[in-house]
């Protein structure tokens, strides 16, 4: 019986033509409104492809949450590799979200390493040193290597500081011999930066690339190219466009329009529907956006510390998308590099826990007794919620504090 239900389904027809191209890591081949900012960065490394070794090019990438910062500098890494590929030139395009390592430089120089094939020994060696093993590969084979560096708030720590300072020392152990390495970095608010060190910030910093937001005719452009590659043509009314693209308008997070897409086309499918219409749409809305409403109503009752360890969860869930709770320890241990990286000192395990309780009443955390698998017995904390409406909804809640404070 298992089967013939099998056949039936695969014989059903799909709206999509590449739902893949709804996948929020699918880099697509072109970046509609974002040409000319694309043309500033080839400008910015042009001396790559055109004189390789003569300097180091850097630039800085700012702007809100769905702009475009993360796929315009995976789109720009991938084509300079290639094109440089075609010259000759040995270019690693490396991208690394500092954030899924949790900000820690070691792990993000180890993935570093490995992507440029380099075996490092285990032995716990500095940043600095990592960063020399890298630069004497990169001079034995004749190589260049263009780092973007994601999320780079989450460097803002005091360890991961230590990532960012040996980078901008690199520049200077450079000096004198071919400019081997060359650096994007990512960040949502320039203000981030500010922790660091003149000399530090001038030395990494570059060109700065502010994304402005789009309008609402440049995010519908963006919205129908999106379904052009995802969509069967006619398999999506134009009245359905429009809407996604005025339910994006406020916020200008083209995140959402493509989480909209991919949900609508999907609810379109499973019930028969060989288009994807507005009715469709406005099936999903509230699972892609609506149900923000409720956690920022929720947020504002928290103090600061619980919002943190929520904050701390919701990263957690957003970078292991494959787990669906996580061990105490790793909760505490993600919750001290949040408190690091908004400058509060962590409260201890006896106030923890009673954040976790009051969390836990609010609907907000699942909490539960660990089953198998897990050494000891530890509590297991999962998020019912979104992680990423949640990380957006207490970054602008605590970013409202600050300034209320201030
Ligand atoms: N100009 C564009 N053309 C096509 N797709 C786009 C464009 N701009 C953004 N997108 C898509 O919108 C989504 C969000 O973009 P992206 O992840 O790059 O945003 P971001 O600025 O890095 O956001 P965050 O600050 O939350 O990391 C991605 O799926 C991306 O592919
Ligand atoms: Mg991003």
């Amino acid at each position: 019986m298992s089967e013939d239900i099998l056949r039936e389904g695969l014989r059903i027809r799909s709206v999509f033509k590449d739902e893949r191209t709804l996948d929020l890591s699918y880099i697509p081949p072109r970046l509609p409104h974002r040409e000319s900012e694309y043309r500033i960065l080839a400008r910015v490394f042009r001396s790559i492809y055109d004189e390789p070794g003569s300097m180091t090019s850097k630039a800085t990438i700012v702007g809100s949450t769905g702009v475009g910062k993360t796929v315009l500098a995976r789109r720009f890494c991938d084509d300079i590799e290639k094109i440089c590929r075609d010259k000759g030139i040995k270019l690693y395009s490396i991208y690394v979200n500092a954030q899924e390592f949790r900000g820690s430089p070691h792990l993000i120089l180890t993935e570093v390493s490995s992507k440029i094939a380099l075996n490092l020994p285990s032995r716990g060696f500095s940043p600095e040193e990592i960063l020399s093993f890298i630069l004497k590969a990169l001079e034995e084979r004749d190589c260049y290597l263009l780092l973007a560096l994601d999320e780079v708030e989450a460097l803002i720590s005091s360890r991961g500081l230590k990532l960012l300072t040996s980078l901008s020392r690199l520049y200077e152990m450079q000096m004198g011999s071919k400019q081997r390495v060359h650096t994007i970095l990512i960040v949502r608010d320039p203000k981030a930066l500010h922790s660091l060190s003149t000399p530090i910030l001038e030395t990494l910093q570059g060109y700065v690339l502010d994304l402005h937001n789009y309008t609402k005719n440049e995010i519908y452009d963006i919205v129908k190219y999106r379904a052009e590659l995802a969509f069967k043509g006619d398999a999506i009314s134009d009245e359905a466009l429009k809407l996604v693209t005025d339910i994006c308008a406020s916020s200008g997070n083209i995140r959402w329009a493509v989480e909209l897409l991919l949900k609508a086309g999907r609810y379109a499918d499973s019930i028969g529907s060989k288009i994807v219409l507005p009715i469709h749409i406005r099936a999903v809305q509230q699972s892609v956006i609506y149900s923000m409403i409720p956690i920022r109503d929720n947020l504002r009752n928290l103090s600061d510390h619980e919002l943190l360890l929520l904050l701390a969860v919701a990263r957690i869930s957003q970078f292991s998308p494959e787990e669906a709770y996580f061990p105490t320890g790793r909760v505490e241990e993600a919750y001290r590099v949040v408190c690091e990286e908004y400058g509060m000192e962590p409260k201890r395990h006896t106030q923890f826990w009673s954040y976790m309780k009051t969390l836990s009443m609010a609907g907000l955390l699942e909490v539960k007794p660990s089953t198998v698998g897990y050494r000891g017995r530890t509590t297991l904390i999962g998020l019912p919620i979104q992680p990423e409406l949640v990380v957006r909804s207490i970054e602008e809640e605590l970013s409202r504090r600050s300034f209320r404070d201030s």
